[in-house]
Protein backbone atom coordinates (compact mmCIF):
# COMPACT_ATOMS: atom_id res chain seq x y z
CA UNK A 1 0.00 0.00 0.00
CA UNK A 2 1.23 3.88 -0.98
CA UNK A 3 1.75 5.44 1.96
CA UNK A 4 0.88 9.05 2.22
CA UNK A 5 0.09 11.71 4.80
CA UNK A 6 -3.59 10.63 4.79
CA UNK A 7 -2.70 6.75 5.00
CA UNK A 8 -0.33 7.57 8.17
CA UNK A 9 -3.23 9.45 9.84
CA UNK A 10 -5.09 7.08 9.76
CA UNK A 11 -2.66 4.82 11.47
CA UNK A 12 -1.98 7.12 14.39
CA UNK A 13 -5.73 7.07 14.34
CA UNK A 14 -5.72 3.47 14.59
CA UNK A 15 -3.37 3.42 16.91
CA UNK A 16 -1.50 1.23 14.80
CA UNK A 17 2.26 1.97 14.81
CA UNK A 18 4.31 3.10 12.42
CA UNK A 19 7.94 2.07 11.46
CA UNK A 20 10.52 4.77 10.12
CA UNK A 21 14.31 4.15 9.32
CA UNK A 22 16.86 6.64 8.29
CA UNK A 23 18.01 5.74 4.94
CA UNK A 24 20.42 7.86 2.32
CA UNK A 25 20.76 5.39 -1.07
CA UNK A 26 18.66 3.78 -3.78
CA UNK A 27 19.90 -0.08 -2.50
CA UNK A 28 18.48 -0.13 0.71
CA UNK A 29 15.87 1.68 0.17
CA UNK A 30 14.07 -0.42 -2.11
CA UNK A 31 15.07 -3.02 0.51
CA UNK A 32 13.00 -0.95 2.85
CA UNK A 33 10.24 -0.22 0.81
CA UNK A 34 10.07 -4.05 -0.04
CA UNK A 35 10.22 -5.30 3.95
CA UNK A 36 7.23 -2.68 4.23
CA UNK A 37 8.66 0.14 6.11
CA UNK A 38 6.11 2.79 6.26
CA UNK A 39 8.51 6.03 6.40
CA UNK A 40 12.03 6.75 5.38
CA UNK A 41 13.83 9.53 6.62
CA UNK A 42 16.57 10.50 4.52
CA UNK A 43 17.97 12.13 7.41
CA UNK A 44 21.05 14.84 7.71
CA UNK A 45 22.72 12.45 9.87
CA UNK A 46 24.09 11.31 6.32
CA UNK A 47 26.84 14.01 7.32
CA UNK A 48 27.98 11.47 10.53
CA UNK A 49 26.67 8.08 8.53
CA UNK A 50 27.83 8.55 4.60
CA UNK A 51 30.00 11.51 4.79
CA UNK A 52 32.00 10.76 8.36
CA UNK A 53 31.98 14.44 9.72
CA UNK A 54 31.52 14.79 13.55
CA UNK A 55 28.15 16.46 13.48
CA UNK A 56 25.17 17.28 10.76
CA UNK A 57 26.10 21.01 10.81
CA UNK A 58 28.09 20.92 7.08
CA UNK A 59 25.76 18.90 5.22
CA UNK A 60 24.58 21.42 2.09
CA UNK A 61 21.14 21.26 0.72
CA UNK A 62 22.59 19.96 -2.59
CA UNK A 63 23.98 16.87 -0.90
CA UNK A 64 20.40 15.99 0.74
CA UNK A 65 19.20 16.61 -2.69
CA UNK A 66 21.43 13.75 -4.38
CA UNK A 67 20.65 11.52 -1.56
CA UNK A 68 17.19 11.85 -1.23
CA UNK A 69 16.06 11.85 -5.24
CA UNK A 70 18.31 8.54 -4.71
CA UNK A 71 15.87 6.92 -1.75
CA UNK A 72 12.80 8.61 -3.56
CA UNK A 73 13.79 6.44 -6.50
CA UNK A 74 13.50 3.19 -5.18
CA UNK A 75 10.39 3.83 -2.85
CA UNK A 76 7.23 2.24 -4.97
CA UNK A 77 5.13 2.44 -1.02
CA UNK A 78 7.20 4.01 1.25
CA UNK A 79 6.38 7.36 2.71
CA UNK A 80 9.79 9.82 2.29
CA UNK A 81 10.68 12.30 4.21
CA UNK A 82 14.22 14.86 3.41
CA UNK A 83 15.70 16.87 5.74
CA UNK A 84 16.51 20.46 5.41
CA UNK A 85 20.35 20.80 6.10
CA UNK A 86 21.42 23.34 8.48
CA UNK A 87 21.18 26.98 7.50
CA UNK A 88 18.84 26.30 4.61
CA UNK A 89 15.83 27.28 6.47
CA UNK A 90 16.66 29.28 10.05
CA UNK A 91 17.48 32.68 8.62
CA UNK A 92 13.83 33.68 6.97
CA UNK A 93 10.18 31.68 5.94
CA UNK A 94 11.21 32.85 2.62
CA UNK A 95 14.37 30.63 2.54
CA UNK A 96 12.72 28.16 4.23
CA UNK A 97 9.99 27.96 1.71
CA UNK A 98 12.89 28.38 -1.67
CA UNK A 99 14.57 25.27 -0.01
CA UNK A 100 11.63 22.80 0.19
CA UNK A 101 10.59 24.07 -2.68
CA UNK A 102 14.04 22.64 -4.71
CA UNK A 103 13.53 19.67 -2.08
CA UNK A 104 10.38 18.59 -3.95
CA UNK A 105 11.37 19.61 -7.62
CA UNK A 106 14.77 17.82 -7.27
CA UNK A 107 13.76 15.05 -5.56
CA UNK A 108 10.69 13.59 -7.08
CA UNK A 109 8.72 11.27 -4.81
CA UNK A 110 9.35 12.67 -1.92
CA UNK A 111 6.83 13.12 0.43
CA UNK A 112 7.75 16.28 2.50
CA UNK A 113 10.74 17.78 4.13
CA UNK A 114 11.85 17.70 8.03
CA UNK A 115 13.04 20.67 9.82
CA UNK A 116 14.67 21.68 13.63
CA UNK A 117 13.01 23.75 15.56
CA UNK A 118 9.81 24.32 18.09
CA UNK A 119 7.83 27.37 18.31
CA UNK A 120 10.68 29.52 16.71
CA UNK A 121 10.51 27.73 13.73
CA UNK A 122 6.71 27.90 13.29
CA UNK A 123 7.02 30.93 10.30
CA UNK A 124 8.90 28.73 8.58
CA UNK A 125 6.28 25.45 9.03
CA UNK A 126 3.56 27.78 8.19
CA UNK A 127 5.16 29.08 5.11
CA UNK A 128 6.49 25.59 3.78
CA UNK A 129 2.36 24.20 4.47
CA UNK A 130 0.74 26.92 3.13
CA UNK A 131 2.57 26.13 -0.20
CA UNK A 132 1.39 22.54 0.17
CA UNK A 133 4.45 21.06 0.83
CA UNK A 134 4.14 18.26 4.22
CA UNK A 135 6.09 19.31 6.96
CA UNK A 136 7.76 17.15 9.71
CA UNK A 137 9.18 18.93 12.73
CA UNK A 138 11.72 17.79 15.24
CA UNK A 139 12.04 18.89 18.74
CA UNK A 140 13.46 17.79 22.11
CA UNK A 141 17.20 17.59 21.16
CA UNK A 142 18.69 18.80 17.45
CA UNK A 143 21.39 17.75 16.33
CA UNK A 144 21.74 20.95 14.40
CA UNK A 145 21.76 22.84 17.64
CA UNK A 146 24.83 20.57 18.81
CA UNK A 147 26.85 23.89 19.95
CA UNK A 148 24.28 25.90 21.77
CA UNK A 149 23.88 21.98 23.98
CA UNK A 150 27.19 21.23 24.27
CA UNK A 151 26.42 17.55 23.11
CA UNK A 152 23.80 15.34 22.34
CA UNK A 153 22.17 15.77 25.40
CA UNK A 154 18.07 14.09 27.08
CA UNK A 155 16.06 16.99 26.91
CA UNK A 156 12.99 17.98 28.53
CA UNK A 157 14.02 16.49 32.03
CA UNK A 158 14.03 19.31 34.62
CA UNK A 159 10.42 21.05 34.47
CA UNK A 160 11.44 24.41 33.00
CA UNK A 161 12.45 22.21 29.66
CA UNK A 162 9.58 19.74 29.66
CA UNK A 163 7.08 22.91 29.49
CA UNK A 164 9.08 24.23 26.97
CA UNK A 165 9.40 20.89 24.17
CA UNK A 166 5.43 20.87 25.28
CA UNK A 167 4.78 24.38 23.80
CA UNK A 168 6.96 23.63 20.77
CA UNK A 169 5.22 20.38 19.69
CA UNK A 170 1.61 22.47 20.31
CA UNK A 171 3.50 25.16 18.29
CA UNK A 172 4.40 23.61 15.27
CA UNK A 173 1.07 21.30 15.20
CA UNK A 174 -0.61 24.72 15.28
CA UNK A 175 1.76 26.05 12.51
CA UNK A 176 0.65 23.16 10.20
CA UNK A 177 3.43 20.40 10.57
CA UNK A 178 1.70 16.67 10.13
CA UNK A 179 4.38 14.80 12.17
CA UNK A 180 6.84 15.68 14.93
CA UNK A 181 9.81 13.85 15.74
CA UNK A 182 10.65 13.57 19.58
CA UNK A 183 14.71 13.17 19.83
CA UNK A 184 15.62 12.55 23.53
CA UNK A 185 12.53 13.18 25.62
CA UNK A 186 11.63 11.62 28.44
CA UNK A 187 9.01 8.90 28.36
CA UNK A 188 5.87 10.43 30.20
CA UNK A 189 6.76 13.76 28.55
CA UNK A 190 6.77 11.59 25.32
CA UNK A 191 3.74 10.25 26.36
CA UNK A 192 2.27 13.34 27.07
CA UNK A 193 3.26 14.75 23.45
CA UNK A 194 1.34 11.98 21.68
CA UNK A 195 -1.84 12.05 23.56
CA UNK A 196 -2.31 15.92 23.54
CA UNK A 197 -1.41 16.27 19.65
CA UNK A 198 -3.05 14.57 16.71
CA UNK A 199 -0.26 14.94 14.63
CA UNK A 200 2.30 11.78 14.68
CA UNK A 201 4.65 11.64 17.04
CA UNK A 202 7.83 10.06 15.96
CA UNK A 203 9.81 8.93 19.04
CA UNK A 204 13.86 8.36 18.68
CA UNK A 205 15.12 7.96 22.11
CA UNK A 206 11.49 8.60 23.47
CA UNK A 207 10.03 5.39 24.68
CA UNK A 208 7.45 3.05 23.54
CA UNK A 209 4.45 5.96 23.92
CA UNK A 210 5.22 7.65 20.67
CA UNK A 211 2.97 6.77 17.18
CA UNK A 212 6.07 6.08 15.85
CA UNK A 213 9.54 5.20 15.86
CA UNK A 214 12.72 6.23 14.17
CA UNK A 215 16.05 4.74 13.99
CA UNK A 216 19.23 5.09 12.00
CA UNK A 217 19.87 2.59 9.58
CA UNK A 218 23.26 1.50 10.20
CA UNK A 219 22.58 1.72 14.02
CA UNK A 220 19.62 -0.91 14.10
CA UNK A 221 21.56 -3.16 11.91
CA UNK A 222 24.95 -3.03 14.11
CA UNK A 223 27.16 -1.35 10.89
CA UNK A 224 28.22 1.62 13.00
CA UNK A 225 31.56 1.69 14.85
CA UNK A 226 31.79 2.43 18.26
CA UNK A 227 29.74 2.99 21.23
CA UNK A 228 26.17 3.07 20.24
CA UNK A 229 23.39 5.71 22.22
CA UNK A 230 21.02 3.44 25.05
CA UNK A 231 17.86 4.11 22.81
CA UNK A 232 19.94 1.92 19.60
CA UNK A 233 18.98 -1.99 19.33
CA UNK A 234 20.99 -3.62 16.91
CA UNK A 235 18.13 -5.98 14.95
CA UNK A 236 21.25 -7.60 13.05
CA UNK A 237 25.03 -7.95 12.94
CA UNK A 238 25.56 -6.61 9.39
CA UNK A 239 28.24 -5.06 10.34
CA UNK A 240 30.29 -8.06 11.54
CA UNK A 241 28.74 -10.33 8.69
CA UNK A 242 30.06 -7.37 6.20
CA UNK A 243 33.66 -7.48 7.43
CA UNK A 244 33.66 -10.96 7.33
CA UNK A 245 32.75 -11.61 3.43
CA UNK A 246 35.26 -8.90 2.78
CA UNK A 247 37.90 -10.64 4.61
CA UNK A 248 36.75 -14.10 2.96
CA UNK A 249 37.15 -12.19 -0.53
CA UNK A 250 40.30 -11.02 0.22
CA UNK A 251 41.46 -14.72 1.25
CA UNK A 252 40.80 -16.09 -2.03
CA UNK A 253 41.94 -13.37 -4.41
CA UNK A 254 44.89 -14.19 -2.78
CA UNK A 255 44.83 -17.87 -2.52
CA UNK A 256 43.31 -18.28 -6.14
CA UNK A 257 40.27 -19.55 -5.68
CA UNK A 258 37.88 -16.64 -6.64
CA UNK A 259 37.61 -16.74 -9.65
CA UNK A 260 36.59 -20.19 -10.56
CA UNK A 261 35.59 -21.12 -14.15
CA UNK A 262 31.99 -20.71 -12.47
CA UNK A 263 32.75 -17.35 -12.87
CA UNK A 264 34.48 -17.03 -16.07
CA UNK A 265 32.59 -16.26 -19.32
CA UNK A 266 35.22 -18.64 -21.33
CA UNK A 267 37.14 -21.71 -20.46
CA UNK A 268 40.47 -20.08 -19.04
CA UNK A 269 43.65 -20.87 -17.00
CA UNK A 270 46.81 -18.74 -16.52
CA UNK A 271 49.50 -20.85 -18.14
CA UNK A 272 51.89 -19.69 -21.18
CA UNK A 273 50.43 -22.77 -23.07
CA UNK A 274 46.93 -21.76 -22.18
CA UNK A 275 48.01 -18.13 -24.12
CA UNK A 276 49.57 -19.70 -26.80
CA UNK A 277 46.71 -21.75 -27.62
O1 LIG B 1 18.97 13.01 10.57
C1 LIG B 1 18.40 12.09 11.19
O2 LIG B 1 18.72 10.89 11.03
C2 LIG B 1 17.33 12.43 12.12
C3 LIG B 1 16.76 11.34 12.96
C4 LIG B 1 17.72 10.87 13.98
C5 LIG B 1 15.46 11.71 13.57
O3 LIG B 1 16.95 13.57 12.17
NA1 LIG C 1 18.20 15.08 11.08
Amino acid sequence: MKQTVATLRKMKEEGKKIAQLTCYDYTTARLMDEAGIDMILVGDSLGMTMQGYNDTLPVTLDEMIVYGRSVARACQNTFVVIDMPFMSYQISPAQALESAGRIMKEAPGAGAVKLEGGALMAPQIKAITDAGIPVVAHIGMTPQSVNAFGGFKVQGKDEVNAERVLQDALAVQEAGAFAVTLECVPPKLAALISKKLDIITIGIGASSCCDAQVLVYQDMLGMASGVSPKFVKHFAEIGQQMKEAFADYKAAVQDGSFPTPEQTYAKSDCSDEFLQS
